[in-house]
């Protein structure tokens, strides 16, 4: 058989309907945008748009956050009439198997990793930066040791002497976090839609808090250049980043972009919408709107309080909290407001993409392309708890001993890879299936995927060559791994 092989489109039908018995059309348009916004507002935000500044474009961040908002809403369309158009609450993964052939569902299934499981990595060292904030300023106790709480490639220099000051050995913050929330989700706690909203309420309402009191904050002086001249930036690992012009906004936008991962958890939500046609663009759009205008009105607060050699120096961790502290004299109880509900904020992203990629594990297991332990369930739980365990060990070993930009980045251009299947998977289909039932249709087809692709690629050719070599090491160990292991194993090869 070859690895163009299609799981039979009727197959997946009956499969879905039988995973999906039960599920009720509830969500409306407004419910999707809430959703979108608890998985979207997270580390993005706090963390790297700080980081976007001091690497790339300075008070440009802003510009960054526009054309990584434009990315998303293109290949937002594509993932909209995809996702609707088989009724299963599902994954890139599954639709590109009875569509595009199990080689190429492999490479995206391989792909989501780094969007799911790095991307939660990702988080939890975000976390564990403000748990150490948490521990200083707020409870004015001794932080963590730097190195437990940080990767081996992490040091802190002397300026002058070069001297290694400290060395981190291992993050254990951001172990313990992820470990707690694995165990969490193997016993199948679901968040409730209360607390989801909760969470929503609290991270929203800072964002908004920071915009409107930090705005008097502003010091002119740090906007005078907003698109500071194209140079280099070395940061403390050597690594040499495009700063400012027009390259600088492209990276930025790839490495701000990850403030806008999990719009695509509305997507999933297709089947349990009322009036999807309608309801799914609206939650789609909405949601990503909403954070749009918010991330650029937060950036430019953020880089007009403090400044960049800020957020390469002292602020550069837990830097929402840093300028606060730092700059808005009298509002410490911000500060400590901002810290505690970011930690609340960070744990509800890093348990939606931990079950994200739980799920996509345990289809891949129930196809036979991973071993079939990865779609066990637990006998009480009902919840795939092997793959949930083997997910900790690879999320711990990121989150351990790898620092937080290069898993961040990682995350980013292995999403924006997936986006870029997505928009083109829209077109070929259009022609392979026509007759469809599709109750999105993505509109102005091909050119919307065309421009989706084109501006996802700007995207990663911005986050630099490092990146690129990181993304290509990785599929390169998928298709090894495919070709070793799931092509003989696949259950739709052995004809079962
Ligand atoms: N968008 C999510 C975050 O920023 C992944 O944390």
């Amino acid at each position: 058989m070859s690895i163009w092989r299609r799981k039979p489109l009727q197959l997946l039908l009956n499969e879905a309907a039988e995973s999906e018995k039960g599920l009720k059309r509830t969500l409306t348009a407004w419910s999707l945008i809430a959703l979108g916004i608890g998985a979207i507002i997270g580390a993005g935000l706090f963390v790297r748009t700080a980081t976007a500044a001091a690497q790339n474009a300075g008070p440009s961040v802003t510009i960054g956050f526009i054309v990584a908002a434009i990315g998303c809403a293109l290949a937002g369309l594509c993932y909209a009439e995809l996702s609707s158009s088989i009724p299963i609450s599902g994954s890139a993964y599954t639709y590109t198997y009875a569509t595009m052939g199990e080689f190429l569902a492999w490479i995206i299934g391989w792909d989501l990793i780094l969007e799911y499981a790095v991307g939660a990595a990702t988080v939890g060292i975000a976390w564990s930066e403000y748990l150490n904030n948490l521990l200083v300023t707020v409870l004015h106790t001794d932080p963590i040791p730097y190195a437990l709480s940080h990767s081996p490639f992490q040091k802190v220099v002397d300026p002058v002497t070069h001297e290694v000051i400290s060395q981190g050995i291992i993050n254990l913050p951001a172990l313990f976090i992820v470990g707690v929330i694995s165990l969490l989700l193997i016993k199948g706690t679901q968040e409730s839609a209360f607390v989801n909203g909760l969470i929503v309420i609290v991270k929203v309402a800072i964002v908004i808090l920071i915009i409107v009191l930090g705005w008097q904050f502003i010091n002119p002086a740090n906007h005078a250049t907003y698109i500071p001249a194209a140079s280099t930036y070395t940061d403390d690992s050597g690594v040499s980043h495009n700063f400012g012009g027009i390259m600088g906004i492209l990276g930025a936008a790839g490495t701000v972009f990850f403030a806008f991962i999990g719009f695509d958890a509305v997507s999933t939500a297709a089947q349990e919408t009322k009036n999807p046609k309608r309801d799914m663009p609206i939650g789609i759009l909405g949601s990503l709107a909403v954070c749009t205008v918010l991330y650029i009105l937060f950036a430019h607060v953020l880089t007009g309080v403090a400044t960049i050699e800020d957020f390469r120096t002292g602020g550069k961790e837990a830097s929402v909290a840093f300028a606060i502290n730092k700059y808005m004299i009298g509002y410490g109880w911000l500060g400590n407001f901002v810290t505690i509900a970011i930690l609340a904020g960070f744990s509800s992203v890093i348990l939606v993409m931990l079950l994200g990629q739980s799920r996509v594990f345990y289809s891949m297991g129930k196809d036979g392309l991973l071993p079939s332990f990865f779609s066990h369930l637990h006998p009480k739980y009902q919840t795939p708890y092997k793959a949930n365990l083997v997910i900790l060990v690879i999320v711990g070993l990121f989150a351990a001993f790898i620092p937080g930009d290069i898993v961040g980045d990682m995350t980013s251009i292995g999403t924006l890879f997936a986006f870029i299947l997505v928009c083109i998977s829209v077109i070929i289909l259009r022609k392979r299936e026509p007759n469809m039932v599709r109750e999105f249709k993505t509109p102005f087809v091909p050119f919307v995927p065309l421009l989706g692709v084109g501006v996802c690629l700007a995207m990663i050719y911005g986050l630099g060559w490092l990146n690129w070599a990181r993304l290509i090491g990785w599929m390169a160990l998928g298709v090894v791994f495919y070709f070793a292991y799931s092509k003989k194993h696949s259950r739709l090869g052995k004809g079962e």
